[in-house]
């Protein structure tokens, strides 16, 4: 469906798929594509790199703050540079999965990045918008808000599947990362992981993702139809 303009959200926990799903449905509505999880992950870059401890708030918004961080908005080249350094790699390794969830918990940084993600986003007129309090806080009035779920197991498989990892405890390891994150994400008192009350829930447990990516088609194009 090309012609579409607006915002669509797609919040949710990891491991949804709401990533392939984003940029899928970015390329195919010709929109922008802006994933604000990258946008904290960059800052954690900035934060370990600048040596600062993940218990000093201050400390962290100081080097967030300090430092150069550009996400790009395109759905089919990525785009993560901090101070310049293509980071796009390093942001899904290990050491910035541990500590993301630290840094995104802080106010100050949360007011930064979602001061970009609005600028970014009015930039474009039609674009599609992922992380996890994108309905919620950063686009209350967005077009369409979409909250991607699926079972826990389920989203522990994919994620090992992407990994290559085939081996049950190491998959039973990533499940527990999973719970500790989503507990993490959903119990922090800035922004907390929840869905928008006027969010369409969409549980991808038994759908794969072409078929995600068609049913959030089809609620844009009943978006655009009937504006809310
Ligand atoms: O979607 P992701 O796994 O790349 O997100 C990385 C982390 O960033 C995640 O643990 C929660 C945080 N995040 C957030 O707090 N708010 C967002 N809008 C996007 C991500």
């Amino acid at each position: 469906m090309n012609g579409f303009r607006g915002q669509v959200t797609l919040d949710g926990p990891s491991g949804t798929g709401k990533s392939s799903v984003a940029r899928d449905v970015a390329t195919r509505l010709g929109a922008a594509y802006l994933d604000t999880g990258a946008m904290y992950r960059a800052a954690t870059v900035a934060v370990l790199d600048a040596g600062v401890d993940l218990d000093d708030p201050e400390g962290i918004a100081r080097a967030v703050a300090e430092a150069d961080i550009e996400v790009g908005t395109s759905a089919e080249t990525e785009v993560v540079l901090v101070d310049g350094e293509d980071v796009a790699v390093r942001i899904r390794g290990t050491e910035v999965t541990r500590a993301v969830s630290p840094v995104s918990a802080v106010p100050a940084v949360r007011r930064l990045l979602v001061e970009r993600q609005r600028a970014l986003v009015a930039a474009a007129e039609a674009v599609v918008v992922e992380g996890r309090d994108i309905g919620t806080v950063v686009l209350p009035d967005a077009t369409l808000k979409i909250y991607l779920t699926a079972a826990p197991e389920v989203r522990a498989e994919r994620r090992a599947g992407q990994l290559g990892v085939t081996d049950p405890a190491r998959i039973a390891h990533i499940a527990a990362d999973l719970r500790r994150r989503d507990a993490y994400d959903s119990s922090r008192a800035d922004s907390p992981l929840r869905p928008a009350a006027d969010a369409i829930v969409v549980d991808s447990t038994g759908l794969d993702r072409a078929a995600v990516v068609e049913r959030v088609l089809d609620l844009a194009g009943t978006a655009v139809r009937d504006p809310a």
